[in-house]
């Protein structure tokens, strides 16, 4: 859950002081005193000069200087001088939040004084904006409101510029995206208890009321239609599985769609390959890449982008019974390869095997990007920082691999060599589910690209970045809410 901040845009010309609010100027080295400043200087009856010589304060990157007067307080800001770039300013917004949250004040107000090209500012504090609001989530449900601790004032954010319209307009977008990312982080961040696979089908089900079009294929569905791999994963569970389908037809004059396809397991236990305790106590984020699909669809459908994208989510839960497969069992897919599953862990290829393979057969998408929490591999060598990008085609790997820098949801490109293919054969049917233990990621990418035929695809392993334990400048530890920006970028440039 976010705080509640109300985002409010004033003309620089209006700039007025009240003394229970405060007011940050965003400055850089070398300060000069603006006359937005000295506006403050009269007011506050302070020296700025004489107070920046007695401080250490050099407007560093996310540095700031308070100055508590009983006439005005106000806080200078410092973005240092590093590259000007979007994500750096989101940071900044990140940082600042945190700078200011405790300080006690209801309202305050930003005030840029960057000596730069005003094209440049708006778009820099717009982002800025985004990283403050980013910043304000936490996942604070499960715990009582009257024993919970510290107690944010803050709730109004005004901005002083000469770009009104501009920031007016930007602040819209940057809420259109936060709520899907905010979606993302709340599905990741709820139990499993909670959060079954009914739940989730009830969550998106609600979409219709912003103009998605929405279908669910239920179990008997999926049997009509041979999709055994990811039923089979499902059959140890007391939840249903389901396959979700979300359509935005944002540009009716365009044929062809895009497709999105995230993982969503509900809860993995591994399956009869039972995972060990600690193995299995971060399982309930096993749905973040559907997480991400449903986070960006939201976004998408919020903002009206005209493009026409489909979002396939495979919802199921895998756990042991004595209904539940067992190593060993052969299932025929819905793409007919029939699939040796030797280990029931490596459970979320056998659901995207089929969701990708009837994501394709259905919509002949012109690319389809899918999004798993597919293997820990990816997390022994990309870490919390990067997700894994495999792909067929240059073009689409490339433009992803761009996007990330550009928004901060940051992909590695791994290989994808006919050979690490190989080790997915198995000698008594087509594929078996799990190769050898070497680069273990790479076979599970490998094992996908049977489904998907030669629609250029990529796939996106983000076992790794869905959730972070530390804080980070724009995020408060746990679900990350990583992709959704990435996504909605995507499809807004969909003749990629
Ligand atoms: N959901 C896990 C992968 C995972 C691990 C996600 C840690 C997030 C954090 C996946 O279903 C899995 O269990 N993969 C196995 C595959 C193996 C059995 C070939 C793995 O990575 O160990
Ligand atoms: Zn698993
Ligand atoms: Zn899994």
């Amino acid at each position: 859950m976010e705080l509640n901040l109300q985002f409010t845009v004033s003309d620089t010309k209006e700039l007025l002081f009240k003394k229970n609010e405060l007011y940050i100027f965003v400055v850089q080295p070398k300060i000069e005193i603006s006359p937005n400043l000295k506006k403050v200087q009269n007011k506050s009856k302070t020296d700025i000069k004489t107070i920046l010589d007695n401080s250490n304060f050099k407007a560093k990157f996310g540095e700031n200087l308070l100055i508590r007067s009983s006439n005005q307080p106000f806080l200078l800001f410092g973005c240092g001088d590093l590259i000007y770039t979007n994500s750096n300013f989101e940071k900044l917004g990140g940082i600042l939040f945190s700078t200011i949250k405790d300080l006690g004040f209801k309202t305050v107000s930003i005030i840029s004084d960057l000596k730069i090209s005003s094209a440049k500012e708006k778009k820099l504090i717009s982002k800025m904006l985004f990283g403050i609001k980013s910043k304000s989530y936490e996942f604070k449900k499960y715990k009582n409101s009257n024993i919970s601790e510290n107690k944010i004032n803050l709730k109004f954010i005004k901005i002083y510029t000469k770009n009104q319209s501009f920031i007016q307009k930007q602040i819209q977008i940057n809420n259109h995206i936060l709520d899907g990312i905010f979606l993302a982080k709340d599905l990741t961040s709820e139990p499993a208890n909670i959060l079954t696979t009914e739940e989730f089908v009830n969550q998106i089900k609600g979409f219709s009321e912003i103009g998605i079009e929405v279908e669910i294929l239920d179990e008997d569905q999926m049997t009509k239609l041979g999709m055994n791999a990811l039923l089979g994963v499902g059959r140890g569970s007391k939840s249903k599985s389901y396959l979700g389908i979300m359509k935005w037809n944002g540009n009716k004059k365009e044929k062809k769609n895009i497709a999105f396809v995230g993982k969503g397991v509900c809860f993995d236990s591994g399956g009869l390959s039972l995972k060990s305790g600690r193995g299995m106590m971060d399982m309930k984020e096993d749905m973040g890449g559907a997480g991400i699909v449903v986070g960006a669809m939201k976004s998408i459908a919020l903002q009206k982008l005209k493009t026409n994208i489909v979002g396939v989510v495979g919802l199921v839960e895998n756990m042991p019974d004595a209904n539940a497969q067992r190593p060993g069992d052969i299932i025929r897919s819905m793409s007919g390869k029939t699939i040796e599953v030797l280990n029931t862990d490596a459970e979320g290829r056998l659901v995207l095997a089929d969701a990708l393979y009837y994501t394709n057969k259905k919509y002949k998408p012109k690319f389809i990007v899918d999004l798993a929490t597919l293997t820990g591999a990816i997390i022994s060598a990309l870490g919390n920082e990067r997700a894994g990008l495999f792909s067929n085609d240059d073009n689409l790997s490339n433009s992803i691999f761009d996007i990330g820098e550009e928004t901060g949801d940051l992909v590695w490109k791994m290989p994808l060599d006919k050979v690490y293919g190989t080790k997915m054969k198995s000698s008594i049917a087509d594929l078996k589910n799990i190769g050898t233990a070497e680069g273990s990621s790479i076979q599970a990418a490998s094992f996908l690209k049977n489904f998907i035929g030669t629609t250029p695809w990529a796939h996106l392993d983000v076992a790794g970045v869905v959730w972070k334990n530390n804080q980070t400048e724009l995020h408060s530890g746990g679900a990350t809410g990583w992709g959704v920006k990435l996504l909605f970028e995507v499809a807004k440039r969909q003749n990629i």
